[in-house]
């Protein structure tokens, strides 16, 4: 049933250029440089009415989701955030009509997510669910969605279903858009992006056995740190968050621009970089970051656009294909499930089922 993988993990994240091509297929609409979200039950009306958008989610879902808030802020211009459900649903929230929620889980079973939706009902909100297995409790409590069509997913680290997530949250951005001032070119650009993300996965997935090499210098390492800004940040997260699951080594994700305020002083041979550095407005301001993280001899793995000049930067690199600077996120985030995979290989784990955790939580 691993289908000649020798762990779920390893063939659900093969799977991903398969299962985006059928996700994407019959939602992108051409004509009018949209998405086709009909799960939602939303009229273009009722969806220029929101204010603001409220994602919510617990582990990877939660940093997927902070991802998409920024596609939405960029692509539809509506204040957008995450917040981890499991905080949400016990902090008395203030939940107003004008709001858009959205709630994200692979399994549809998380307690924390799932309370947080009912929360949100009982208050008069009106939240919508990006879910993968369909028919599941949040997909069903909800007031409509969008499945995610990745699949089974077995391993309990999260990879193919998370990705799906991006994607729908592309998606999502691009329909509210496109009912306000996303133009039709901007909303043309994002559909072409999104048409090569399939592809340009699996080119990211080619490049498995080099990354398996950086994976297995960094994983004697007690201790590193994952560092990202701005739309960068929330990969970093979920980089370190992987690490964490599988191979058991602490791993933190820390803005960039914080570094300098605070956690340089850990920079030293022991402590490895995990930085996120693509080819964007930040460029410049993240390369100077790696050049004081090795200037301190930092060891630095940077995770980059293809044609990247790194100049005498000491390290390990990773390329990612080009696409849509909005779109960055969803391929930045493939090397860090592989580098997770192979450190964990590396360190002999039981990958499909690591210690102390469960698929779906769905217990308070
Ligand atoms: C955690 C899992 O308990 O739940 C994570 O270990 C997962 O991998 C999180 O991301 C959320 O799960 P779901 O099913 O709501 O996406």
């Amino acid at each position: 049933e691993r289908g000649g993988h020798e762990h779920f993990m390893h063939k659900e994240m093969h799977e991903q250029p398969e299962t985006l091509q059928r996700m994407l297929s019959g939602r992108l609409d051409d004509r009018f440089a949209t998405a086709r979200l009909d799960g939602l039950q939303l009229e273009p009306r009722e969806l220029r009415a929101f204010r603001r958008v409220k994602v919510l989610g617990c582990g990877s879902a939660y940093y997927v989701g902070q991802m998409g808030a920024s596609m939405i802020e960029d692509l539809a211009r509506i204040p957008a955030d995450a917040e981890a459900a499991s905080e949400f649903r016990y902090r008395n929230p203030i939940i107003e009509p004008d709001t858009l929620y959205v709630a994200v889980s692979q399994s549809g079973e998380t307690a924390d997510t799932l309370f947080a939706v009912r929360e949100i009902q009982r208050k008069g909100g009106r939240v919508v669910g990006l879910v993968n297995v369909v028919g599941s409790s949040i997909a069903r409590e909800c007031d409509g969605g969008v499945y995610l069509h990745a699949g089974p997913e077995v391993a309990v680290a999260s990879t193919k279903a998370l990705t799906h997530m991006g994607i729908g949250f592309a998606l999502l951005a691009v329909a509210l858009g496109r009912v306000r001032d996303l133009s039709f070119a901007d909303g043309q650009r994002i559909i072409n992006g999104l048409k090569q993300i399939p592809d340009q996965v699996g080119e990211i997935l080619e490049q498995e056995d080099a990354i398996a090499t950086v994976a297995k210098r960094i994983a004697d390492a007690q201790s590193m740190f994952f560092v990202g800004r701005v739309r960068g940040y929330p990969v970093a997260r979920e980089g370190a968050q992987k690490l964490k699951e599988i191979s058991y080594r602490h791993a933190e994700a820390y803005q960039t621009s914080e570094l300098k305020h605070g956690p340089l002083a850990l920079i030293s041979p022991e402590l490895p970089t995990v930085a996120i550095v693509p080819d964007d407005e930040l460029l410049d301001r993240n390369l100077g970051a790696c050049h004081e993280i090795a200037a301190r001899r930092g060891p630095l793995v940077v995770v980059t656009h293809e044609g990247v000049e790194l100049g005498d930067l000491r390290g390990d690199r990773i390329d990612v294909p080009r696409n849509e600077p909005e779109l960055d996120p969803l391929l930045l985030t493939i090397p860090l499930q592989l580098l997770a995979y192979h450190a964990a290989l590396a360190l002999g784990h039981d990958i499909d089922k690591p210690r102390n955790l469960a698929k779906s939580v769905t217990v308070e």
